[in-house]
């Protein structure tokens, strides 16, 4: 009977290519740690245990097996010593991997595990390699220590578009970066790597024709902490991916199933272009590469001498690029230059389009037929169909999913990218060691939530969701360290999301232990923020402090010391908010069994650290623009991280007992201000100073309640530096909020912490 259901929802998938041979005898029942979880699994008993004498079986003339047969060598000697020698012909147990008609769909594939061998069967080489890939992660699991549990696996992905994209214009990548990135997609059964390759920051892409666009397009300034990148504020921040390294690029990712969609972003997101051709540009003005992240004016002309630049662009793109769909860009296109210009509002009338919206649309669908042409397809941000675009573009959606749905229901094939939920740049947890970034807190478990067909794509429309990515933007990733923490492990969850059939969080995170130790071995730094314990304290009575623990996906059980020592899985597990004496460094960790999740984490607990807040530990006064910047000076060699409202400099120490006169001692540091905010800077708030500097004014309750100290700037310089001040006699519990006269802006203040003594 069971057998039976089995059959009948595995021939609702494919059709099987082989037989699973039943063992009689146990199953074994340990959690296999795949991820993405293939579509079926059906466990059976027995294992087959790879040695010195397993040999990888393909069928002579099969050339496709033969090729995933010699990745899959490679694995295996990586993950365990050997190299099983690979067979043409009939081979006798083993590996064996076939092509076949009896598997249907692309990129589908059966895997079958016994005791006498491993069967791995597709349709499609592409399928062959995902086989191989699930096999490798069986290989790889700390269950199969005494030999792979038998299996029969049959799967195939939900979408087609399952993708990242790689921003390498505000910050570059090396090729070697970008190469290792492509394996671990590949690893995941990612198939679309969409790459940034131009911006206001940096034209990254050589073009022939065109040699000024990386001659100056590919260099700027430094931007902030880039001067450590660069070696000096003088010394320019230049990358870029020559023809060759990029049609490199292309071949890896081929080789790993993987197909670059290059995006040229168009009309907007071109002042790198404009600096380098200011022709091409509708300004008329010059303009050098920006130094600004944000929403920069610099927009292409309309005119047919434009169109031939960008036609000759595209043209040496394709001949790089064999990808159908290539990315156009078209989002934050600001209208200004357009509005301005006298020869752009002409072409307006001679077209009869009246405003600049539809102008972009018209844009648009000139390069989409060009695209059209050329057998290409176009595909661009949802900006596109604020314009009348053609039906046959594709739409990415990442104004949250609403250009989705009304791309699909309007016809249009989609792709979800919806920020902020799949945008890496934003962080993924609140622990005071993450890295500078934007944090409204896209977590694992937001990100694993996120269904990417959106409920309004009315039934008849979700076939045109073709799948979705994650972005990784790169205005705060400026090293492959950071890119790494920010990608890994989301991108998990992405893949398992755009790949598995069912949702299944509980299972995600017990398996990705597994991946975690899968991403060390082969050299990826991963977040360990789902799994890290978080340390809160709060004042408790005579000279002691109340400790509580949690961890972001409350996986594992928290365990404690407060002798300063590592814990381990033996040390004090956590039932709830403990006392200690003051002084005291509590260190935790969570543990599965023997095995820490995360990196231990540390908090000193003080007299002094119960009475001091840091910058992530106040709340922002608005939501406007919060950001965690870095200074860009070490302090103990470590660079300080601010959370700060670019547009708002305002910070509110909640609920703090005061109960007497205070000395307070105020941290803050002075930043680069590098934004542009287009229409947005109407938000700045300015805040009346009374000297050049500015001021730091603490006032009770709310912002506007009274001013309890206003301590000069003046005497910080220019730099960071920490400033007394006197709080004045009271008594109860109140708010405290500090801000900074002035407006933000040509430089940044931030508050770095607050002590009170
Ligand atoms: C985007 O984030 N501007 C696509």
């Amino acid at each position: 009977m069971r057998r039976f259901l089995f059959l009948a929802l595995a021939a609702g998938l494919s059709a099987c290519a082989s037989q699973p041979r039943q063992e009689s005898g146990p199953v074994d029942q340990t959690p296999l740690s795949l991820i993405p979880m293939p579509a079926q699994l059906q466990r059976l008993p027995g294992h087959f245990r790879l040695d010195a004498s397993t040999t990888i079986n393909v069928a002579k003339g099969d050339v496709q097996a033969k090729r995933v047969a010699n990745q899959l060598q490679g694995w295996i000697r990586q993950a365990r010593g050997i190299t099983p020698a690979i067979v043409e012909g009939k081979g006798k147990g083993g590996i064996a991997l076939a092509t076949t008609a009896s598997v249907k769909g692309r990129e589908a594939y059966t895997l079958d595990v016994d005791a006498s061998g491993v069967r791995i069967a597709a349709n499609d080489e592409t399928g062959l390699f995902y086989g191989a890939v699930t096999y490798w992660q069986l290989l790889t699991d700390p269950a199969a220590h005494s030999g792979v549990p038998a299996v029969h696996i049959v799967d195939a992905p939900r979408f087609e578009w399952r993708g990242l994209m790689l921003d390498s214009s505000r910050h570059f990548q090396s090729v070697a970066e970008i190469q290792h990135l492509l394996d671990q997609m590949a690893m995941h059964k990612l198939n679309t790597f969409h790459w940034h390759l131009t911006d206001d920051q940096g034209w990254r892409l050589q073009i022939e024709k065109y040699p000024k666009l990386t001659e100056t397009g590919a260099c700027r300034k430094p931007v902030g902490p880039d001067v450590a990148l660069t070696g000096g504020a003088d010394t320019p921040y230049c990358g870029f991916y020559t023809q060759e390294e990029a049609k490199q690029i292309v071949a890896y990712a081929a080789e790993r199933h993987i197909t670059v969609v290059p995006e040229i972003e168009m009309p907007g997101h071109a002042q790198a272009a404009v600096a380098s051709y200011p022709k091409v540009g509708a300004g008329g003005k010059k303009l050098a590469v920006s130094t600004d992240w944000g929403v920069n004016t610099a927009l292409y002309n309309v005119d047919d001498g434009t169109f031939t630049f960008l036609q000759d662009v595209l043209d040496e793109v394709m001949a790089i690029f064999p990808s159908t769909y290539i990315h156009v860009g078209g989002d934050e296109a600001a209208k200004d230059e357009w509005e301005r210009s006298k020869t752009v509002q002409a072409k307006m009338r001679s077209l009869g389009i009246d405003d600049e919206e539809q102008m972009q649309g018209w844009f648009i669908a000139r390069i989409g037929d060009y695209l059209e042409k050329h057998n290409r397809h176009l595909i661009g941000w949802d900006e596109i169909l604020d314009g009348k675009v053609p039906a046959s573009a594709t739409v990415m959606s990442w104004r949250g999913t609403k250009g989705a749905i009304k791309a699909a229901n309007a016809g249009h094939d989609v792709v979800l990218a919806p920020s902020p939920t799949l945008y890496l740049d934003q962080l993924q947890s609140t622990l005071p060691d993450e890295q500078p970034g934007r944090p409204s807190g896209q977590t694992l478990k937001t990100l694993y939530d996120f269904e990417p067909v959106p409920t309004d794509i009315t039934a008849d429309k979700a076939k045109h969701v073709l799948g979705a990515e994650v972005t990784v933007f790169s205005e705060y990733l400026p090293n492959w360290y950071r890119t790494q923490h920010a990608i890994f492990p989301r991108m998990a969850a992405l893949a398992e999301r755009t790949w598995s059939p069912k949702a299944d969080w509980n299972g995600f995170i017990a398996r990705l232990p597994a991946q975690m130790s899968r991403y060390r071995a082969a050299g990826i730094v991963p977040s360990d923020g789902a799994y890290a314990a978080a340390i809160d304290v709060a004042p408790a009575t005579d000279g002691k402090a109340t400790v509580t623990l949690s961890n972001q996906s409350g996986y594992g059980t928290l365990r404690y010391t407060t002798d300063g020592s590592a814990p381990t899985a033996q040390s004090t597990a956590y039932t709830g908010p403990f006392e200690v004496s003051l002084p005291t460094t509590v260190r935790a960790n969570a543990f599965a069994g023997n095995f820490g999740l995360a990196g231990p984490r540390d908090r000193e607990i003080d007299a002094a650290s119960l009475l001091s807040r840091s910058s992530d530990e106040l709340a922002t006064c608005s939501d406007k623009l919060v950001l965690r910047l870095e200074s860009p000076e070490a302090v103990d060699g470590r660079r300080p991280v601010y959370k700060v409202d670019i547009m708002d400099t305002c910070w509110m120490w909640k609920g703090v007992k005061l109960d007497g006169r205070y000395g307070v001692a105020v941290t803050v540091d002075r930043l680069p201000y590098n934004y542009a905010l287009w229409k947005d800077t109407k938000g700045i708030v300015s805040r009346k100073s009374r000297s050049a500097a500015g001021e730091l004014e603490v006032h009770q309750d709310t912002c506007d309640g009274p001013k309890l100290t206003s301590i000069p700037l003046a005497k910080a310089k220019d730099g960071r530096a920490t400033l007394d001040g006197i709080l004045p006699k009271r008594e109860g519990t109140h708010d405290l909020c500090f801000v900074i006269t002035g407006k933000p802006g040509p430089k940044l203040w931030v508050l770095g912490d607050v002590q009170l003594r």
